[in-house]
């Protein structure tokens, strides 16, 4: 019987994981396989994430399972005036066994502050820093990452200018059910992300799903990467919201039901009719499979989800939505259902992190009206949210080893538009109502 399980591992791994599998892709560059060699004790894999209002949660794994989940931490390089205690998981699949999870809330914490933390009381200091409590604030988008000599270019390119909170449409470390790769993913990106919070939804590549043995899937992600999605009134970890500085971020979930009714279309809509504008003047949507893509690539996989939930984005007056999963950059104007629309969100793809698959670079032709800038690059995206009514996006290419922005664009929030601003508070259809 074991055999048995190895061979349907093996094979699902193999598995293309979508239909659209022949595209051309740029040559992928080799994986960089990240090791510990730290003691047993000492943290791996250290990143944060935002949690509520002036708190942050330090995950990181220990190989030694009486390390207690404790984070001490302080304003000041190693004098540690505070400390929190938190929780752990762990969790196997099939033979493979995860070292001890930890998560530990900590706060309140202030803004724009550099605070030095230890983990489990042993091993090297980390530090992040808050985000500022008012704007500009900047945002680091970056889809599909994996672990290749691409994502390490890319990610070096990130970390040469400042920002505040990365934000991840999908598609983490590529691991694809060998889970060892999470964990390399995971020491791969702590220089990173144990300097500034994280916040990610899920791709394809993090289901993991095997029939009648892990069905429901998401076993790895949902252990390492807990999102806060209670505080958002979400029961699940694929779907969740956040406020950061006049900012309302929504976490789409591409791989959970998303259909009129479900689970997640009645907390979506909850959720933005929660929504302040004189609070939070921006609304950004991260989902991972394109509701809009003009590459050959995936082409339709995003659009029952667009066809369920595009209405509710529109009529909130979403300013923008990035997805991930197509391996490439590709910004369209502000569009509802297929069409120019000012009112309508600015569509970004920004798939583009560096994932072992390579890059799509087979386009449709000729390219839609609505598609304003398309490339089949590696890169990362930064939005500036300047203040409540203006923001700037560049999309930074890899060329090689050198960073350049290729595509630079000011945008204006929809909040502050006197034409679109009039459905700012959104009414839903009847029908729709009827359904929740
Ligand atoms: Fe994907």
């Amino acid at each position: 019987m074991p055999y048995l399980l190895l061979l349907l591992s093996f094979l699902l791994r193999l598995r293309p994981h979508d239909a659209s599998v022949d595209f051309n892709r740029q040559p992928p560059r080799p994986l960089v396989y990240t090791y510990h060699d730290a003691p047993l004790s000492h943290p791996q894999q250290v990143h944060v994430s935002l949690v509520g209002n002036n708190y942050m949660k330090v995950s990181w794994v220990t190989d030694e399972t009486d390390v207690p989940s404790t984070v001490d931490y302080g304003k000041t390089p190693g004098i540690y005036d505070s400390s929190a205690t938190g929780e752990y998981t762990t969790y196997s699949y099939f033979f493979y066994s995860s070292g001890k999870i930890h998560h530990v809330t900590i706060g309140p914490l202030d803004p724009a502050t550099t605070y030095y933390y230890r983990c489990g009381g042993s091993g090297p200091e980390f530090n992040f820093r808050t985000p500022p409590a008012t704007f500009p604030i900047e945002f680091v988008v970056v889809g599909d990452l994996g672990q290749t000599e691409w994502t390490r270019s890319t990610l070096e390119h990130i970390n040469a200018s400042n920002y505040d909170v990365l934000l991840l449409p999908g598609d983490l470390s590529y691991a694809d059910t060998h889970q060892p790769l999470w964990d390399s993913f995971g020491r791969l990106v702590e220089p990173y992300a144990s300097r500034r919070p994280w916040m990610v939804t899920q791709g394809n590549h993090e289901q993991e799903m095997i029939p009648l043995i892990y069905p429901k899937g998401f076993k790895a992600y949902n252990a390492r990467w807990p999102m806060p999605h209670e505080e958002s009134g979400s029961d699940s970890n694929l779907y969740y919201s956040f406020d950061i500085v006049g900012t309302h971020i929504i976490m789409l979930g591409s791989y959970a039901d998303f259909k009129t009714g479900s689970d997640q279309y009645k907390w979506l809509a909850n959720d933005l009719a929660k929504i302040d504008r004189s609070r939070t003047p921006w609304v950004l949507v991260l989902l991972h499979a394109p509701w809009y893509n003009s590459n050959t690539a995936h082409q339709g996989e995003g659009e029952s989800m667009r066809v369920a939930m595009e209405e509710m984005l529109y009529n909130s007056s979403v300013d923008m939505v990035f997805a991930g999963h197509v391996h490439a950059y590709e910004r369209f104007t502000r569009v509802y259902d297929n069409n120019a629309d000012p009112c309508g969100p600015i569509y970004i793809t920004i798939g583009d992190g560096g994932n072992r698959e390579g890059l799509a670079m087979k386009y449709k032709e000729p390219s839609p009206s609505i598609s304003l800038y398309r490339e089949a690059s590696f890169g990362h995206g930064r939005l500036r949210i300047m203040n409540g009514t203006h923001a700037h996006w560049l999309w930074h290419r890899n060329d090689d080893s050198a960073v350049l922005v290729a595509d630079d664009v000011w945008l204006e929030a929809l909040s502050s538009s006197p034409s679109c601003s009039q459905k700012i508070q959104p009414k839903l259809k009847s029908t729709q109502r009827d359904e929740l």
